[in-house]
């Protein structure tokens, strides 16, 4: 992998995979989640990654190989979890490294293609509404891009978490979309009227809380539509732009701006979280949607691709269990 267009600059390799480290799991790949960070990557604007080659693909499903001593995993788990894809260790590949403090075992119910797409909308939606707004059962949650990978696990998120969600798509596919998965409103941020259209939702009192992947105009009039005391969360700049913030208009307006990386913290902390993912999605609450599945051999296309998404959480289907 070089950075460039997706057909020039991706290239299949033949690998090695020694044994995993303490903290890795290695994992024969399944399916593997595919988002707009795979083209950022791949042009090279990634914020975290270093100079090619490196595989591509944040995170896995598969079945679990080989595992260091002591670790919470054996051999035969089914497993998802965030790939060592900072490390060049990506999911688009026959065998990966799953980071062990982000990795689960796949919740009852859970086709290869849902729990593939699973960890890094997820964890990054509660990163955004639990650990940095936080939102509170009640509030108004207006969710960006809510038909996308990010966005459309914040939507869900933010229904479990007891949130009355306003789903921002820019289609008429998109917003149906939303409404399948449980948003209680859906605006077309090509309308023009955003700010207009949240004041007659929310009675004039604006979101508590802005979940943002995609920053630029959309963000900006998603700003003008913030209530007293509001949250906007910082994810992402899909639109290729970050939100325009301006301090006096927070001071005026009485709102903050959150920023988001969803890392992991302490291995105990982190292994909470999955958990309580874990236990949502068991329940139903949460639910990967699937969008569209490549083959394999169409990564470099799907890459492509991701620069105008359909709606849903697009997957890579690597090998057959
Ligand atoms: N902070 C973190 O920890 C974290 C974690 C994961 C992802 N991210 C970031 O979040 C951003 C979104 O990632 P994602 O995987 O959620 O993306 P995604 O699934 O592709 O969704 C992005 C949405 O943004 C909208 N959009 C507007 N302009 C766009 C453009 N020019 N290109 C693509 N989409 C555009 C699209 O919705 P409409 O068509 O409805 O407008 C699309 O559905 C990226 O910047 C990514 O790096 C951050």
């Amino acid at each position: 992998m070089r950075f460039g267009a997706p057909a020039d600059s991706v290239e299949l390799q033949r690998m090695t995979w020694p044994e995993p480290a303490p903290g890795q799991v290695l994992i024969r790949v399944h399916a593997a989640g595919a988002g707009y960070p795979d083209a950022m990557m791949a042009a090279g604007h990634f914020p975290l990654m270093g100079d090619p080659p490196f595989g591509l693909g944040e995170e896995a499903a598969g079945e679990v190989v080989a595992v260091p001593s002591g670790s919470r995993f054996s051999v035969g788990d089914q497993v998802t979890g965030i790939t060592g894809f900072l490390d060049g260790w990506g999911g688009y590949a026959e065998y990966t490294y799953l980071r062990e403090e982000s990795t689960i075992r796949i919740p009852a119910g859970m086709t290869t293609e849902q729990a593939g797409g699973f960890p890094i909308a997820f964890r990054t939606a509660y990163a955004g509404l639990v650990d940095r707004a936080p939102i509170e059962a009640g509030e108004v949650l207006l969710v960006l891009g809510a038909a996308g990978s990010s966005g459309g696990a914040a939507l869900q998120l933010g229904k479990a978490l007891g949130a009355t969600v306003i789903a921002v798509a820019g289609s008429q596919e998109k917003l149906d979309f939303c409404k399948r998965h449980g948003a209680d409103h859906v605006l077309n941020h090509r309308s023009g009227d955003l700010p207009a259209r949240v004041a007659d939702i929310t009675g004039g009192r604006g979101a508590d809380v802005v979940f943002d992947p995609v920053g630029g105009e959309t963000a900006a009039a998603a700003l003008a539509a913030i209530a007293r005391n509001g949250r906007v969360v910082l994810i992402g700049v899909a639109s290729g732009k970050p939100v325009p913030l301006d301090s006096m208009d927070m001071l005026l307006r009485n709102y903050s701006a959150v920023g988001v990386l969803a890392t992991p913290g302490s291995p105990a902390a982190e292994a909470v979280v999955w958990q309580r993912l874990a236990d949502l999605a068991d329940r139903g609450a949460l639910s990967t949607p699937v969008g569209r599945v490549y083959d394999f051999r169409e990564v470099p296309e799907m890459i492509s691709r991701q620069t105008a998404p359909a709606p849903g959480k697009t997957v890579v289907r690597i090998t057959s269990e």
